[in-house]
């Protein structure tokens, strides 16, 4: 390194403010609303359960400072048995979050790399835990442990489709695409 990059490169001060979204700051402050989803929750043996939660009546639980992040976001609340999981998703043009709001969810992150074998890691996330993410962010989202377990998501703009896959000798293989209103 010269003293002249030492000199003209960044400085801790220039660094932009890192910090959650807002899609995670919402899912955040929701799980801890229990009164707003813990009456709507319900469990399918069959599979995952889901419903969209109002955005007006997200509006009147959350700090005022939060009603802004609400105008473009759709909120779902998922409930998950023991078992139950997804496939390996995307999230189609939506960024977002979800925040862990009851028992354990193990997720499983795939990252492709250019000419390299896909990245991947496995991380327990308990309650209060919480991801947030953009545009070609690709996981698994399972409850492996014997506790039920519930996740509030929030996406911005809203899910309209997702891409499937599978990993295959190193690659992320797209194995079909699910949409709104069609699959869900
Ligand atoms: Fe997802």
């Amino acid at each position: 390194m010269t003293r002249s990059s030492l000199i003209a490169g960044p400085t801790p001060a220039d660094a932009p403010a890192r910090r959650p979204s807002g899609a995670a700051a919402l899912a955040v402050a929701l799980t801890l609303h229990t009164e707003l989803w813990a009456p709507l929750v319900e469990y399918r043996e069959e599979s995952r359960w889901t419903s969209l939660i109002d955005p007006a009546a997200a509006a009147a639980v959350l700090d005022p400072s939060l009603h802004a992040e609400l105008a473009d976001a759709q909120i779902w609340l998922l409930s998950w048995l023991p078992g139950q999981g997804t496939d390996v998703h995307d999230h189609g043009s939506a960024a977002g979050a979800f925040a862990v709001a009851r028992g354990t969810l193990t997720e499983r992150v795939i990252a492709a790399r250019v000419r390299e074998a896909v990245h991947q890691s496995t991380t327990d996330l308990a309650a209060g835990r919480v991801r947030y993410f953009g545009a070609h962010y690709v996981h698994q989202v399972t409850n492996t442990l014997a506790e039920p377990a519930v996740s509030l998501h929030v996406y911005a703009p809203a899910l309209r489709w997702m891409n499937t896959y599978r990993v295959e000798r190193g690659a992320l293989v797209r194995t079909g695409t699910e949409r709104a209103g069609v699959d869900w």
